[in-house]
């Protein structure tokens, strides 16, 4: 009898898992990415986007911000950016090699930069500062060497 209880617990918790999942897909629209940008790591800098004279910041007509970096073995390029607080950003991030993560502490800024793939999020800085930007999954022997700066003005 005491089994027969745990086992109901079991799939109860399992149950309630499965009804969170779909009312947040249904009522709250969190899906899986619809949209998966794939992108040629061994030839990025031939590729229009994060080619080297493309990465960093760039303002649109519009006014819209993108960052474009790219991380590899074992650092980010560009090394530094400036983008002002307040304001939508949109960062892009490929892989010029293997799997590198990345991680802005005291942000909620965090994402696995998979190789083939283009890592997007779009974030706002609430305060002007410096910020380090890390490198979170292991890449090799000079993982722990691997970020860049960020100064919000
Ligand atoms: Cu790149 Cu760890």
């Amino acid at each position: 009898p005491l089994e027969k209880k745990w086992i109901a617990i079991s799939l109860a918790v399992v149950g309630l898992f499965v009804a969170i999942i779909t009312l947040d897909a249904l009522f709250h629209g969190i899906n899986p990415p619809s949209k998966v940008e794939t992108i040629d790591s061994a030839s990025l800098h031939l590729s229009t986007e994060f080619a080297e004279d493309k990465l960093g910041v760039q303002t649109d007509a519009q006014g819209v911000i993108t960052v474009r970096m790219v991380a590899g073995r074992y650092s980010f390029f560009p090394k530094h950016i400036t983008v002002p607080a307040e304001t939508p950003l949109t960062f892009r991030w490929v892989s010029m090699d293997v799997l590198h993560g990345v991680h802005i502490p005291m942000t909620n800024m965090s994402t696995m930069i998979v190789p083939g793939y283009v890592a997007e999020i779009t974030t706002t800085f609430p305060k002007p500062g410096e910020y380090p930007l890390l490198c979170n999954e292991y890449c090799g022997l000079g993982h722990n060497h691997m970020w860049s700066n960020i100064s919000v003005i």
